[in-house]
């Protein structure tokens, strides 16, 4: 299925209409640092860019030193890529690495913290050992079931987004899309499956006495705004004898 990008809302500074960041004010290894990420919020943070990345770290707090914080990227095995939770993403930006990380001390650290201090390595990410313990960086996601109607929502740190099922627009998706109205047909009259003229509606013809359908007997709105058809029309009825 195809989907058409409709935007609901830029996200202003003081409102919270996308997906938010929050964070613990106590350590946790990763998997309990990850339960209570989705305990109190969605889930923890996944990062899918470094604009991300650079917000991320503006909203945590600075630290001194360790314990930073816990991001949601982990792998199972030395010799295994990184996977973000929750898609499976394995975006991993070119600077994203502090100087000589991963660095994989005794072959086993398979988490990975960001570093929030001031200095040169800030935003930067460092391997670790899962059973350490650190912050836990959260996200929460604004979508609900009842965000879009007739699409699916998406979500970016500024914006909520819905995409439209095709023959659906308007900000939440809730408006079918309309087509012209029909014009009377001479000779006849039209017989629609709904009240109004919208995606989906189908339109029959049907002629006056002494008349007869000339081509196609209906005609449906799709999700373009066009009828499927040419004007349907009443012909005469031809007497041979
Ligand atoms: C999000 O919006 C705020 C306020 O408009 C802006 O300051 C900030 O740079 C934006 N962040 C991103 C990642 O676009
Ligand atoms: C942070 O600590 C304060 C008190 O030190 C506490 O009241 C608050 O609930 C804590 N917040 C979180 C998110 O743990
Ligand atoms: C990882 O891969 C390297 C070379 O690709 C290999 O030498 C090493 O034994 C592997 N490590 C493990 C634990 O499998
Ligand atoms: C991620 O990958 C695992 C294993 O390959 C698979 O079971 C899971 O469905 C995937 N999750 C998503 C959201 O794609
Ligand atoms: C994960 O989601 C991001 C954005 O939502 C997308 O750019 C990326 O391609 C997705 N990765 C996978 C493996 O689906
Ligand atoms: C990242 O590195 C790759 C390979 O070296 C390069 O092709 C790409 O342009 C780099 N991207 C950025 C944003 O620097
Ligand atoms: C995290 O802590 C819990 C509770 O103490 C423990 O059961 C779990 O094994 C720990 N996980 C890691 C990866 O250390
Ligand atoms: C669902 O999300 C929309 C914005 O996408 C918001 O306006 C609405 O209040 C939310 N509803 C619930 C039940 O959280
Ligand atoms: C058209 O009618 C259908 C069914 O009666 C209704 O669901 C839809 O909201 C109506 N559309 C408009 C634009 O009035
Ligand atoms: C369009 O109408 C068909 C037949 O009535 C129905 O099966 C289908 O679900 C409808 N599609 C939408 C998007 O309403
Ligand atoms: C039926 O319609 C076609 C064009 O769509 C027209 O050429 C033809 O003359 C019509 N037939 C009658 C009997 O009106």
């Amino acid at each position: 299925m195809k989907w058409t990008l409709i935007l609901i809302f830029g996200c202003l500074a003081e409102t919270t209409l996308c997906w938010t960041y929050h964070y613990s004010n106590k350590t946790m290894n990763w998997t309990q640092a990850r339960e209570w990420c989705q305990k109190y919020f969605t889930d923890m943070v996944v990062i899918q860019n470094q604009a991300e990345n650079d917000y991320l770290v503006s909203i945590l707090p600075q630290k001194r030193s360790s314990p930073y914080f816990w991001i949601g990227i982990t792998r199972n095995h030395m010799n295994e890529s990184w996977i973000w939770i929750g898609n499976n993403s394995t975006w991993i930006g070119n600077n994203s690495w502090a100087p000589n990380e991963p660095n994989n001390v005794h072959a086993t650290e398979f988490c990975v913290e960001i570093y929030t201090n001031t200095g040169e390595n800030q935003g930067k990410w460092n391997d670790e050992k899962c059973s350490k313990s650190k912050y836990a960086a959260c996200f929460k996601t604004q979508c609900n079931e009842s965000s879009c109607e007739r699409g699916r929502c998406q979500e970016a740190i500024n914006s909520t987004t819905c995409l439209c099922e095709h023959g659906f627009k308007g900000d939440r998706c809730q408006t079918p899309v309309e087509c012209l109205p029909l014009s009377e047909p001479y000779n006849g009259y039209h017989s629609c499956s709904r009240g109004n003229q919208t995606f989906n509606t189908t339109c029959r013809l049907k002629c006056h006495p002494g008349f007869f359908i000339n081509g196609s007997s209906f005609v449906t709105c799709e999700d373009t705004g066009d009828w499927s058809g040419p004007r349907l029309t009443c012909a005469v009825t031809v007497t041979t004898d």
